[in-house]
């Protein structure tokens, strides 16, 4: 019985594969992965446990809130006192990456700024390749490296020359928007990563990239998480590895 079953599936899917669906229902793609990725943000949210900051449900968006985030990160994680590495995916002219030097003066902490400066590397939503790119962000603060270029070609030289488990802590800043880099700096990283590092998503809500890319990350890499805390209903979203 097994066995038919199995061989009227493979039928019936090398027929439909064959009538080449995307000719007609290709403009479903889009909608159909938004739907399902929004399904899942809304049954991973039901699913994080409470914590001090967290506002949601809030009708308003105010983007400065994730500076609310990042000094509880900063005051409540224990993290400013530990030798740690801040290495931020996505600096374009500096707003974040200017907060985290300027707020966290410990000098043991190092920070690594990863970006093209040139832009985004593909459409993302309203906006389109090549938007906000930037200089290089002047800051007069030697603990502050930046790297130029795409993250596929500048992370491998990076963690092919940078000691990873020396035994610092890790804080890592997704703000890359994409649903392609998210995942590639988190698979790369996969290796590397302990129990106790920080992930902080700049845009996690978004069903199609950020959130998309972390939950293909925790599916494949069996990662759990603790949540930290989340401002603008899961916009900015800081969770812990356990
Ligand atoms: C939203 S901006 C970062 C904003 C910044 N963190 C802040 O808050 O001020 C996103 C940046 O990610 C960069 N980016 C996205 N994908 C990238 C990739 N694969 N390689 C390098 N940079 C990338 C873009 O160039 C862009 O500057």
């Amino acid at each position: 019985m097994k066995r038919k079953i199995i061989r009227l599936a493979a039928f019936i899917k090398g027929f439909l594969l064959w009538l080449r669906p995307h000719y007609f229902l290709g403009w479903l793609k889009q909608p159909l992965l938004m739907a399902s990725n929004f399904i899942y943000l809304s049954k991973w949210i039901s699913l994080q446990k409470k914590t001090e900051l967290n506002d949601f449900y809030s009708p308003a968006r105010q983007y400065a809130k994730r500076y609310q985030l990042y000094e509880y990160l900063l005051t409540q994680t224990g993290i400013a006192q530990e030798p740690t590495d801040y290495l931020e995916f996505g600096v374009a002219q500096g707003a974040s990456i200017q907060w985290w030097t300027k707020n966290c003066t410990n000098s043991a902490w190092r920070f690594y700024g990863f970006d093209t400066f040139e832009g985004l590397p593909e459409n993302w939503g309203l906006y389109k390749k090549g938007d906000m790119s930037a200089a290089l962000p002047a800051m007069n603060d030697e603990r502050v490296h930046f790297f130029k270029g795409l993250f596929q070609q500048t992370v491998p030289v990076f963690l092919s020359t940078h000691s990873m488990n020396a035994g610092r802590r890790k804080l890592i800043h997704l703000d890359a928007d994409l649903f392609s880099s998210t995942l590639y700096v988190l698979t790369s990283l996969a290796p590397f990563l302990k129990k106790g590092d920080i992930l902080l998503f700049d845009e996690f809500n978004v069903p199609n990239h950020e959130f998309h890319a972390f939950k293909i990350f925790c599916d494949s890499y069996y990662i759990k998480t603790q949540l930290l805390g989340a401002v603008n209903n899961y916009f900015q979203v800081a969770l812990m590895l356990e």
